[in-house]
């Protein structure tokens, strides 16, 4: 098996990516891999500070600038302790959102632009890009309505996760090699053998 991959899970709220990266790094090891799984933002002691200060304040007290500074800090911090160390060790790398949720959220749905966020992506992680995104796509009112955590962004309106969800599509649409769409409204294990094949025919 190829060694030292980068795979990102994104999409929208209520895809169930989480759980979905929890499945893949599981069948990633019962097929003998090396599999870190992580997420963002979080993944290192930062990172978890950053995800408390952006998730947990009330609305409205976070600029747009900010969020995303914030959000880049993490990911900074991440890319340093954890992506990049996992990878030159030849481990395989299941992120729970990463760059494209930047792209999506702060450049697409809060207008900050995706051009200049691509480039911030890179000055944060020095380069570092996933090689195979999986995108759980999903209507933003079936993925609100089966969300359970109740956080800052989720609490924004609907309007706005449309959007969300139209950024995720046209970075699909840009990079169609990379980023791989799959229905995330169809039963959990369907979608999981979905992502599997994908996972599974990219590795090999
Ligand atoms: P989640 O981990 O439960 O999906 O929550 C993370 C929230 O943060 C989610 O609403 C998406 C949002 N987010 C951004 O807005 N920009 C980012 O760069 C990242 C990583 C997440």
């Amino acid at each position: 098996m190829r060694k030292g991959l980068f795979i990102t899970l994104e999409g929208p709220e209520g895809g169930g990516k989480t759980t979905q990266a929890r499945w893949l790094a599981e069948d990633l090891q019962a097929k003998g891999a090396d599999v870190v799984l992580t997420r963002e933002p979080g993944g290192t002691a930062v990172g978890n500070g950053v995800r408390s200060i952006l998730l947990d304040s009330s609305p409205g007290s976070i600029s747009p600038e900010a969020e995303t500074l914030l959000y880049l800090a993490g990911r900074a911090q991440h890319a340093a302790e954890v992506l990049r160390p996992s990878l030159h060790a030849g481990r395989i790398v299941v992120c729970d959102r990463y760059t494209d949720s930047t792209l999506a959220y702060q450049g697409h749905a809060r207008g900050l632009g995706v051009e200049p966020l691509i480039a911030m992506n890179d000055f944060a992680t020095g380069g570092l890009r996933p090689g195979l995104t999986l995108l759980l796509d999903i209507p933003a009112e079936v993925g609100l309505e089966r969300q359970r955590e109740h956080n800052r962004m989720e609490a924004e309106g609907l309007d706005f996760h449309r959007k969300v969800r139209e950024g995720f599509l046209l970075l699909a649409e840009r990079w169609p090699e990379r980023v791989k769409v799959v229905d995330a409204s169809q039963p959990p294990g369907i979608v999981r053998s979905r992502l599997w094949d994908i996972v599974w025919g990219w590795i090999r």
